[in-house]
Protein backbone atom coordinates (compact mmCIF):
# COMPACT_ATOMS: atom_id res chain seq x y z
CA UNK A 1 0.00 0.00 0.00
CA UNK A 2 1.27 3.74 -0.95
CA UNK A 3 2.25 5.73 2.22
CA UNK A 4 0.94 9.13 2.62
CA UNK A 5 3.11 11.98 3.58
CA UNK A 6 2.33 15.73 3.16
CA UNK A 7 3.11 19.36 3.45
CA UNK A 8 1.05 21.65 5.84
CA UNK A 9 1.51 25.16 5.52
CA UNK A 10 0.10 28.36 5.09
CA UNK A 11 0.28 29.20 2.21
CA UNK A 12 1.39 26.10 0.43
CA UNK A 13 0.68 26.43 -2.81
CA UNK A 14 4.19 27.62 -4.31
CA UNK A 15 5.51 25.00 -1.81
CA UNK A 16 8.61 23.00 -3.84
CA UNK A 17 7.84 19.83 -1.25
CA UNK A 18 5.76 17.83 -3.48
CA UNK A 19 7.93 17.89 -6.63
CA UNK A 20 11.20 17.32 -4.46
CA UNK A 21 9.78 14.18 -2.54
CA UNK A 22 8.13 12.81 -5.52
CA UNK A 23 11.96 12.93 -7.40
CA UNK A 24 13.32 11.12 -3.95
CA UNK A 25 10.69 9.09 -4.33
CA UNK A 26 11.02 7.79 -7.86
CA UNK A 27 15.14 7.88 -7.72
CA UNK A 28 14.56 5.01 -4.76
CA UNK A 29 11.78 3.49 -6.10
CA UNK A 30 10.08 3.97 -2.68
CA UNK A 31 6.33 3.75 -3.04
CA UNK A 32 4.90 6.78 -0.97
CA UNK A 33 2.06 9.74 -1.79
CA UNK A 34 3.06 13.61 -1.45
CA UNK A 35 0.53 16.13 -1.17
CA UNK A 36 0.65 20.04 0.04
CA UNK A 37 -2.55 20.49 2.57
CA UNK A 38 -3.78 24.65 3.54
CA UNK A 39 -4.35 24.61 7.05
CA UNK A 40 -6.24 27.91 8.21
CA UNK A 41 -4.26 29.70 10.68
CA UNK A 42 -6.26 28.43 13.61
CA UNK A 43 -6.75 24.88 12.16
CA UNK A 44 -2.79 23.09 12.18
CA UNK A 45 -3.62 20.96 15.10
CA UNK A 46 -6.72 19.78 13.06
CA UNK A 47 -5.42 19.27 9.85
CA UNK A 48 -2.51 17.36 11.33
CA UNK A 49 -4.53 14.75 13.39
CA UNK A 50 -7.25 14.33 9.91
CA UNK A 51 -3.93 13.37 7.66
CA UNK A 52 -2.50 10.93 10.96
CA UNK A 53 -5.99 9.39 11.60
CA UNK A 54 -6.89 8.98 7.34
CA UNK A 55 -3.48 6.71 7.55
CA UNK A 56 -0.55 9.52 6.76
CA UNK A 57 2.96 8.56 7.52
CA UNK A 58 4.64 11.54 8.33
CA UNK A 59 4.45 15.59 7.49
CA UNK A 60 6.70 18.46 6.74
CA UNK A 61 5.53 21.51 8.54
CA UNK A 62 5.88 24.85 6.70
CA UNK A 63 5.39 28.76 7.98
CA UNK A 64 4.38 29.45 10.34
CA UNK A 65 3.64 26.58 12.02
CA UNK A 66 6.59 25.41 12.87
CA UNK A 67 6.44 26.47 16.34
CA UNK A 68 2.67 25.32 16.89
CA UNK A 69 4.46 21.83 15.59
CA UNK A 70 6.86 22.02 18.08
CA UNK A 71 4.19 22.29 21.06
CA UNK A 72 1.81 19.01 18.81
CA UNK A 73 5.12 16.87 19.52
CA UNK A 74 4.65 14.31 21.67
CA UNK A 75 8.16 13.85 21.60
CA UNK A 76 11.56 15.57 20.00
CA UNK A 77 14.10 13.94 18.28
CA UNK A 78 17.86 15.45 17.50
CA UNK A 79 17.72 19.26 16.92
CA UNK A 80 14.42 19.58 17.37
CA UNK A 81 14.59 19.73 21.05
CA UNK A 82 16.53 22.76 21.60
CA UNK A 83 15.56 24.58 18.36
CA UNK A 84 12.01 25.70 19.64
CA UNK A 85 10.89 24.45 16.27
CA UNK A 86 9.34 21.21 14.33
CA UNK A 87 9.47 20.99 10.57
CA UNK A 88 9.39 17.00 10.09
CA UNK A 89 6.46 14.67 12.13
CA UNK A 90 7.07 11.41 12.26
CA UNK A 91 3.85 9.30 12.95
CA UNK A 92 4.40 5.99 15.40
CA UNK A 93 1.50 4.56 16.49
CA UNK A 94 -0.07 7.20 18.99
CA UNK A 95 3.22 9.17 18.75
CA UNK A 96 3.64 12.16 17.16
CA UNK A 97 7.60 12.41 16.95
CA UNK A 98 8.71 15.95 16.10
CA UNK A 99 11.82 16.12 14.23
CA UNK A 100 13.69 19.32 12.34
CA UNK A 101 16.13 19.17 9.98
CA UNK A 102 16.67 22.80 8.41
CA UNK A 103 19.80 23.45 10.19
CA UNK A 104 21.07 20.41 8.75
CA UNK A 105 19.90 20.97 5.61
CA UNK A 106 22.06 24.27 5.61
CA UNK A 107 24.79 23.03 7.19
CA UNK A 108 24.93 20.26 4.28
CA UNK A 109 24.67 22.86 1.70
CA UNK A 110 27.32 24.96 2.70
CA UNK A 111 29.50 21.99 3.45
CA UNK A 112 29.05 19.32 1.25
CA UNK A 113 27.33 20.77 -1.86
CA UNK A 114 29.30 24.26 -1.90
CA UNK A 115 32.60 23.25 -0.25
CA UNK A 116 33.15 25.39 2.27
CA UNK A 117 33.83 24.35 5.58
CA UNK A 118 32.09 26.13 8.62
CA UNK A 119 35.04 24.87 11.55
CA UNK A 120 36.95 27.72 12.46
CA UNK A 121 35.90 30.22 10.63
CA UNK A 122 33.77 33.67 11.38
CA UNK A 123 30.08 32.95 11.14
CA UNK A 124 27.55 35.80 10.57
CA UNK A 125 23.99 35.31 10.90
CA UNK A 126 21.33 37.78 10.41
CA UNK A 127 18.32 37.31 12.04
CA UNK A 128 17.02 36.52 15.38
CA UNK A 129 13.68 34.70 14.56
CA UNK A 130 12.59 30.99 13.83
CA UNK A 131 14.52 30.83 11.06
CA UNK A 132 17.92 31.84 13.38
CA UNK A 133 17.11 29.49 16.25
CA UNK A 134 16.15 26.47 13.99
CA UNK A 135 19.80 26.41 12.25
CA UNK A 136 21.85 27.55 15.48
CA UNK A 137 22.64 24.15 16.75
CA UNK A 138 23.70 22.31 14.01
CA UNK A 139 26.36 25.47 13.32
CA UNK A 140 27.25 25.45 17.22
CA UNK A 141 28.55 21.64 16.50
CA UNK A 142 30.40 22.84 13.55
CA UNK A 143 32.39 24.53 16.32
CA UNK A 144 32.90 27.76 14.22
CA UNK A 145 35.53 30.10 15.35
CA UNK A 146 32.84 32.75 15.94
CA UNK A 147 29.74 33.74 15.39
CA UNK A 148 28.05 36.87 15.50
CA UNK A 149 24.12 37.22 15.55
CA UNK A 150 22.71 40.81 14.07
CA UNK A 151 19.36 41.56 14.24
CA UNK A 152 17.69 44.72 13.52
CA UNK A 153 15.81 44.88 17.16
CA UNK A 154 19.32 43.52 18.72
CA UNK A 155 17.05 43.01 21.99
CA UNK A 156 15.72 39.68 19.90
CA UNK A 157 19.27 38.63 19.23
CA UNK A 158 20.59 39.18 23.19
CA UNK A 159 17.38 36.93 23.92
CA UNK A 160 18.33 34.19 21.12
CA UNK A 161 22.19 34.07 22.22
CA UNK A 162 21.19 33.65 25.97
CA UNK A 163 18.35 31.05 25.14
CA UNK A 164 21.53 28.46 23.59
CA UNK A 165 23.74 29.63 26.65
CA UNK A 166 21.57 27.53 28.57
CA UNK A 167 22.39 24.50 27.19
CA UNK A 168 25.08 22.50 28.59
CA UNK A 169 25.59 19.74 25.78
CA UNK A 170 27.59 21.96 23.41
CA UNK A 171 30.06 24.70 23.56
CA UNK A 172 29.07 28.28 22.95
CA UNK A 173 31.99 29.76 22.09
CA UNK A 174 32.73 33.07 20.75
CA UNK A 175 29.37 33.83 20.14
CA UNK A 176 28.05 36.99 20.78
CA UNK A 177 25.04 39.39 19.54
CA UNK A 178 25.17 42.79 17.67
CA UNK A 179 23.25 45.47 16.37
CA UNK A 180 24.30 45.74 12.58
CA UNK A 181 25.73 49.21 12.84
CA UNK A 182 28.21 47.46 15.64
CA UNK A 183 29.74 44.92 12.74
CA UNK A 184 31.96 47.97 11.60
CA UNK A 185 35.07 47.04 11.14
CA UNK A 186 34.49 43.38 11.36
CA UNK A 187 34.90 40.91 8.43
CA UNK A 188 33.19 37.16 7.99
CA UNK A 189 33.90 34.11 6.20
CA UNK A 190 30.64 32.92 6.39
CA UNK A 191 27.79 35.14 6.52
CA UNK A 192 23.89 33.69 6.57
CA UNK A 193 20.80 35.90 5.75
CA UNK A 194 18.03 34.12 7.85
CA UNK A 195 16.07 37.23 8.14
CA UNK A 196 12.92 37.63 5.86
CA UNK A 197 14.51 41.21 4.39
CA UNK A 198 14.95 39.40 0.88
CA UNK A 199 11.34 38.70 0.34
CA UNK A 200 10.46 42.01 0.39
CA UNK A 201 12.95 43.43 -1.72
CA UNK A 202 15.42 44.81 1.08
CA UNK A 203 18.48 43.99 2.92
CA UNK A 204 20.10 43.71 6.08
CA UNK A 205 22.18 47.19 6.83
CA UNK A 206 25.55 45.83 6.22
CA UNK A 207 29.03 47.75 6.03
CA UNK A 208 30.59 46.97 2.37
CA UNK A 209 34.08 45.47 3.79
CA UNK A 210 32.18 42.66 5.60
CA UNK A 211 33.33 39.92 3.76
CA UNK A 212 36.25 38.63 4.08
CA UNK A 213 38.48 37.36 0.72
CA UNK A 214 36.91 33.85 -0.42
CA UNK A 215 33.40 35.08 1.39
CA UNK A 216 30.26 33.03 1.33
CA UNK A 217 27.17 34.87 1.39
CA UNK A 218 23.71 32.30 1.98
CA UNK A 219 20.23 33.47 1.39
CA UNK A 220 17.96 31.33 3.25
CA UNK A 221 15.78 32.77 0.58
CA UNK A 222 15.15 30.79 -2.55
CA UNK A 223 13.92 31.48 -6.11
CA UNK A 224 14.85 34.86 -6.44
CA UNK A 225 18.23 36.97 -6.63
CA UNK A 226 17.76 38.99 -3.03
CA UNK A 227 19.60 42.21 -2.60
CA UNK A 228 21.53 40.63 0.06
CA UNK A 229 23.42 38.56 -2.93
CA UNK A 230 23.69 41.43 -5.27
CA UNK A 231 25.78 43.05 -2.79
CA UNK A 232 27.44 40.32 -1.46
CA UNK A 233 28.67 39.66 -5.32
CA UNK A 234 29.30 43.64 -6.24
CA UNK A 235 31.93 42.94 -2.98
CA UNK A 236 33.40 40.08 -4.52
CA UNK A 237 32.01 37.55 -2.35
CA UNK A 238 30.14 34.12 -3.34
CA UNK A 239 26.40 33.52 -3.66
CA UNK A 240 24.54 31.31 -2.49
CA UNK A 241 20.60 31.11 -2.11
CA UNK A 242 18.51 28.61 -0.06
CA UNK A 243 17.32 26.30 -2.78
CA UNK A 244 20.58 23.35 -1.67
CA UNK A 245 18.83 24.08 2.06
CA UNK A 246 15.32 23.44 0.97
CA UNK A 247 16.59 20.35 -1.24
CA UNK A 248 18.71 19.11 1.82
CA UNK A 249 16.27 19.50 4.47
CA UNK A 250 13.44 17.20 2.58
CA UNK A 251 16.29 14.61 2.14
CA UNK A 252 16.97 14.21 5.88
CA UNK A 253 13.00 14.11 6.03
CA UNK A 254 13.29 11.79 3.69
CA UNK A 255 15.70 9.58 5.13
CA UNK A 256 14.01 10.00 8.40
CA UNK A 257 10.80 8.55 7.22
CA UNK A 258 12.04 5.83 4.36
CA UNK A 259 15.43 5.11 5.96
CA UNK A 260 16.78 5.87 2.48
CA UNK A 261 19.45 8.70 1.59
CA UNK A 262 17.72 10.27 -1.75
CA UNK A 263 20.70 11.58 -4.23
CA UNK A 264 20.37 15.81 -3.98
CA UNK A 265 22.43 17.31 -6.69
CA UNK A 266 20.79 16.52 -9.74
CA UNK A 267 17.39 18.07 -8.37
CA UNK A 268 19.08 21.01 -6.73
CA UNK A 269 20.93 21.92 -10.13
CA UNK A 270 17.51 21.43 -11.75
CA UNK A 271 15.27 23.54 -9.78
CA UNK A 272 18.25 26.34 -9.47
CA UNK A 273 17.62 26.11 -13.86
CA UNK A 274 14.09 26.05 -13.13
P1 LIG B 1 11.29 33.67 10.69
O1 LIG B 1 10.55 32.78 11.61
O2 LIG B 1 11.20 33.29 9.23
O3 LIG B 1 12.71 33.91 11.08
P2 LIG B 1 10.37 36.12 11.88
O4 LIG B 1 10.32 35.50 13.21
O5 LIG B 1 9.27 37.04 11.45
O6 LIG B 1 10.49 35.05 10.71
O7 LIG B 1 11.77 36.88 11.76
C1 LIG B 1 12.11 37.64 10.65
C2 LIG B 1 13.55 38.14 10.85
O8 LIG B 1 13.90 38.95 9.71
C3 LIG B 1 13.74 39.02 12.07
O9 LIG B 1 15.03 38.80 12.59
C4 LIG B 1 13.61 40.43 11.49
O10 LIG B 1 14.23 41.44 12.24
P3 LIG B 1 13.46 42.12 13.48
O11 LIG B 1 13.50 41.12 14.59
O12 LIG B 1 14.22 43.34 13.80
O13 LIG B 1 12.06 42.40 13.00
C5 LIG B 1 14.32 40.24 10.19
N1 LIG B 1 13.99 41.24 9.15
C6 LIG B 1 12.86 41.34 8.43
N2 LIG B 1 12.95 42.35 7.54
C7 LIG B 1 14.18 42.92 7.71
C8 LIG B 1 14.87 44.00 7.10
N3 LIG B 1 14.32 44.72 6.12
N4 LIG B 1 16.13 44.29 7.52
C9 LIG B 1 16.71 43.56 8.51
N5 LIG B 1 16.09 42.52 9.14
C10 LIG B 1 14.86 42.20 8.74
Amino acid sequence: MTDKYAVIGNPVAHSKSPLIHAEFARQTGQDISYIAVLAPPDGFRAAVLAFRDAGGRGINVTLPFKHEAWNLATAHRGYAFNAGAVNTFEFRGSEIIGHNTDGIGLVRDIKENLGCSIQGRRVLLMGAGGASYGVMEPLLREQPGEIAVANRTVDKAVTLVAYFEKFQTFALRGVTARPYAGLRGAQFDVLINATSAGLSGEMPPLPGDIFAPDALAYDMVYGRTTPFLEFARAQGARAADGIGMLVEQAAEAFFIWRSVRPQTASLIAMLRKA
